[in-house]
């Protein structure tokens, strides 16, 4: 993981009204959970009296959570609020029961951590807010893969793999010489691309000066939100939460705004994502079987010029694990 970043890790629905839920991402046994107005908090899912799972307790009127061993009671920010044992007249000073709590920041409806130090809180959770305008609308599913994030999102950006793993879908048309790829790099925020792949009749593939940005394009934000632009009114994104090192989850959104109607498009939706379903199934059977399960800048492969968006994206991502010492 990178350190001090604003990871993606839920979506709001996710996080029902008073019923908290425990997950794990970043290698991190997390609760989230909302008081009766929806105000979202994280903790580490860990009572500090006796260890016990503060999920499997409940969120009292007063908006703490109460660990259900016990009864002690946590505020938002995880700070131990009440021991009933000890009698509500003589609680004293209990901070040595806090417990570490998460910054959360929530918006299109997905949940993001600050994974790291909260004084070095800074900037917006990162999402495509200069493409997805409010007309647009979406479907999403969500699915676990059974390797370390950098590797979905690697897969994410490579072009290479597009008429061998979808060769039936949409890497149809046996092009298989890849051509540049262009890359537009914002550093330290995103890397841009797009395949520019042709059959292969002899010719030399062209270089990334040669080609260019299409209308078609990939774009990916560190630390971990990807998206297809597929056209103007078409848009696919996918968030990879870490769970931990060997396994994340991908959630899946078909964005559209094809009709002047909502409703249709709606519609649209519910049928395209199954279609997404199918390219993302294409991609896991393979993927899950990439060793090692975490990919690094400096590890045992032989890369070709196809592969530069996943060069460039491991370098960013080196660098960023530098400045911001790697846990
Ligand atoms: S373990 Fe949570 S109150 Fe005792
Ligand atoms: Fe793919």
């Amino acid at each position: 993981m990178i350190k001090n970043q604003w990871y993606a890790i839920l979506t709001s629905k996710e996080v029902k009204n008073t019923k908290p839920i425990a997950v794990k991402r970043m290698n991190l046994d997390l609760v989230l959970f909302r008081d009766k107005r929806g105000r979202l908090s994280c903790l580490m899912d860990m009572c500090s009296h006796r260890g016990a799972q503060i999920s499997k307790g409940k969120v009292l009127d007063s908006s703490h959570i109460q660990c259900p061993f016990h009864g002690l009671e946590f505020d938002k920010d995880g700070k131990c609020k009440f021991i009933p044992a000890l009698g509500k007249n003589n609680q004293g000073d209990l901070s040595r029961f806090n417990i570490k709590s998460y910054e959360v920041r929530e918006k299109n409806g997905i949940i993001y951590i600050w994974y790291g130090e909260k004084e070095k809180i800074k900037g917006e959770p990162p999402f495509f807010d200069e493409n997805i305008d409010e007309d647009f609308v979406y479907s999403e599913f969500k699915d676990t893969w059974n390797t370390h994030y950098s590797r979905s999102i690697e897969n994410q950006l490579d072009v290479v793999h597009l008429p061998f793993v979808h060769h039936n879908t949409i890497g149809r048309g046996n092009k298989t010489l890849v051509n540049g790829p262009k890359i537009i790099i914002e550093k330290p925020d995103y890397i841009m691309t797009s395949a520019n792949n042709e059959k292969d009749f002899g010719q030399i593939p062209k270089s990334p000066e040669e080609c260019e940005i299409r209308s078609t394009y990939l774009k990916f934000k560190f630390p971990n939100i990807w998206m297809n632009r597929v056209s103007e009114k078409i848009a696919i994104i996918i968030f990879f939460a870490p769970i931990d090192d060997e396994k994340n989850v991908l959630y899946i959104r078909f964005y559209n705004k094809i009709t002047s109607y909502k409703i249709i498009n709606r519609i649209i939706a519910f049928f395209g994502i199954f279609a997404n379903l199918i390219i993302e199934r294409q991609d896991k059977r393979v993927v899950i079987t990439q060793k090692p399960k975490r990919s690094s800048l400096k590890m045992k492969e032989n890369l070709i010029p196809g592969d530069r968006p996943i060069i460039e994206y491991r370098k960013i991502r080196d660098e960023l694990i530098k400045e911001n010492e790697e846990s």
